[in-house]
């Protein structure tokens, strides 16, 4: 629910992110989101967007020791800070990528979310479809956004402070209003729509809010641009510092289910895809292996879905202790191609 400064530091930028995930509302809406991204052991996750990697370490935890979890950032230094905070979680990877072309296959996750990125994306839904496509059929992906044209901050001059909002929505972030476009956007590209969620972000002090918000900085810009008069802008900056305090704005988030049947993940193949694993078949750690929900001497698994070697997977001869030993190191290289 941060509002983006273009002039922040990579430094002050994390900085800003923690604070937001560390007030009250951001830990509300992170643990809610994650309860209805529902992710399980064993899944593979991703958070594009991920920033810092704040994210990461409770989607570890939830996926465990056999799930995988895949952060996604195209900013350099976020992707440096993600690595270092995820250093002790070995089922983290975190790599640069562009939300627009993500650098995974085709239905190769279980759950994705995406956490206020959608709101600074050029094109959020190219960006929706590349979720539609990375995540496989049944899975879930998670989204947050605000909707700053909601933004109301109390003030006896109600004017500047709706042209101030304004102006947070016309020059300062580029899909100002994606919040309240989840649900379509959603719908427009193929998924089913398992929720949809409105949170009141609400603050009471000045000080608070001016960590998330950035009053000072978005009004002195609006003012250098002409949008606000400066006089008028700093008598509300100073009567903002001076009297009750209270701004709120509404924060979104949904959850879209890739449909399980009907859309074929794998352009061009037929589906499903039926094959069958035979006994003593090998699979062995970076060989392209067969698309499949379990590898199980004889099994019959379908193209799209991703395959998990586990306990319980030693049917055959060969396809059993040495694929568990490997099945972390395969788990992202599941592709889908012709049998
Ligand atoms: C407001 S931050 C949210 C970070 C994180 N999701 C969280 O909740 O703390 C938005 C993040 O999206 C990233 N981002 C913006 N555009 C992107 C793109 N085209 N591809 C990948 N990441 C992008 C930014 O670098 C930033 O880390």
């Amino acid at each position: 629910m941060t509002l983006p400064s273009s002039a922040l530091r990579a430094a002050d930028q994390i900085a800003y992110l923690d604070h937001a995930a560390a007030s009250d509302a951001g830990r509300q809406y992170k643990h809610k989101l994650l309860a209805a991204l529902d992710p399980r052991p064993g899944n593979a996750v991703l958070d594009v967007g991920c920033g810092p990697g704040t994210d990461l370490p409770a989607l570890a935890n939830a996926v465990g020791d056999a799930g995988t979890v895949f952060g996604v950032d195209h900013d350099p230094a976020m992707v440096e800070q993600a690595r270092q905070r995820t250093a002790a979680f070995p089922g983290v990877e975190v790599q640069a990528g562009d939300a627009h072309a993500l650098p995974l296959d085709d239905a190769s996750m279980d759950r994705a979310r995406a956490d206020r990125v959608l709101q600074h994306l050029a094109d959020p839904a190219r960006a929706l479809a590349e979720l539609r496509r990375v995540v496989r059929p049944g899975g879930l992906v998670a989204l947050a956004e605000p909707d700053w044209d909601t933004l109301a901050i109390a003030d006896t001059d109600t004017t500047l402070s709706r042209a101030y909002t304004r102006y947070i929505t016309t020059s300062v972030v580029r899909n100002a209003t994606i919040g309240r476009q989840l649900a379509r956007l959603l719908d427009d590209t193929g998924f089913e729509i398992d929720s949809v969620d409105a949170t009141v972000i609400l603050f009471r002090d000045y000080r608070s809010a001016e960590t998330i918000l950035r009053m000072p900085s978005v009004a002195q810009r609006a003012w250098q641009a002409g949008a606000l008069d400066e006089q008028a802008a700093r008598a509300w900056l100073a009567r903002l510092t001076n009297c009750p305090f209270l701004a709120a704005f509404t924060f979104f988030t949904a959850i879209g289910r890739v449909p399980a049947t009907g859309g074929l993940v794998a352009p061009g193949l037929p589906s499903p895809l039926q094959v069958a694993v035979r006994a003593g078949e090998r699979v062995r750690a970076g060989e392209r292996v067969r698309a499949g929900e379990r590898v199980r001497a004889g099994e019959r698994v379908r193209a799209g879905e991703r395959v998990r070697l586990g306990a319980g997977s030693a049917a055959g001869a060969g396809v059993g202790a040495a694929a568990e030993r490997d099945a972390r190191a395969l788990r992202h290289r599941v592709v889908r191609h012709r049998l």
